[in-house]
């Protein structure tokens, strides 16, 4: 086994640079896949499938925020307004990253604003992992929420008039493409967008899953 501390005979003993402390806190990389994307993307139900596929936990975060805050997403909304919501949606995001660095295999789908705002990019892109965007024709990510809503009673405080929506979805779409991943999923399974996410990024099936923190 090779010697780590330098003091094999032959070897200068090498000066100790302090480390900073996000070199000592992470040593192995999060095991972690974020899905990104709009509204009707489908980041759940993918994010769902693909849990089921690798063994990993999912976690949709809308659902810690609406656990956090003690209301729902709609009722943040209209007390509070959208930018208590990005607040609290913000402060999940780092909560739910600390604990990703204790461990355990996790799926997280993000709300669609969530990777839109500047200072969550900026976290997930530090913390190294993976950033899938689920892309589809804005056409088709509005009948999706539209069936959505009226099969499921679904409330999104920012599904208003097809106008807005398609103005949205232009606005946010350049955010979204700063993803690792872009993937497209007009006229897909979810199955089938899963499996090509566990293809893609390499990831691998675990034996025991880690029930850990706050799931779904
Ligand atoms: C939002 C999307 C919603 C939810 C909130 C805000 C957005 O999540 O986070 O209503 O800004 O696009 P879904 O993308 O899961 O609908």
């Amino acid at each position: 086994m090779k010697k780590r501390s330098g003091k094999a005979a032959g070897v200068k003993p090498r000066t100790r640079v302090p480390l900073k402390r996000a070199q000592v806190v992470r040593s192995s990389p999060l095991q972690a896949v974020f899905l990104v994307g709009f509204m009707g993307a489908g980041k759940s139900s993918v994010g769902r499938a693909l849990g089921q596929q690798l063994n990993w936990v999912f976690e949709d975060l809308d659902d810690r925020i609406e656990r956090r805050e003690g209301r729902s997403i709609a009722e943040i909304f209209g007390n509070s307004g959208e930018a208590a919501f990005r607040c609290a949606e913000h402060s999940a995001l780092v909560q739910l990253l600390e604990e990703l660095r204790g461990g355990g295999a996790r799926i997280i789908a993000l709300g669609g604003g969530a990777f839109v705002q500047k200072e969550n990019a900026s976290l997930l892109k530090a913390a190294g992992v993976p950033t899938i965007f689920l892309d589809a024709a804005v056409d088709e990510l509005w009948q999706r929420c539209c069936l959505q809503a009226s099969k499921t009673g679904a409330e999104r405080p920012l599904l208003r008039s097809e106008k807005q929506f398609r103005e949205l979805y232009q606005t946010r779409r350049k955010s979204y493409s700063q993803a690792s991943t872009t993937l497209q999923t007009g006229g897909r399974s979810v199955d089938a967008i899963a499996a090509e996410i566990v293809e893609r990024l390499g990831l691998k099936r675990i034996a025991i899953r880690q029930e850990q923190g706050e799931v779904e």
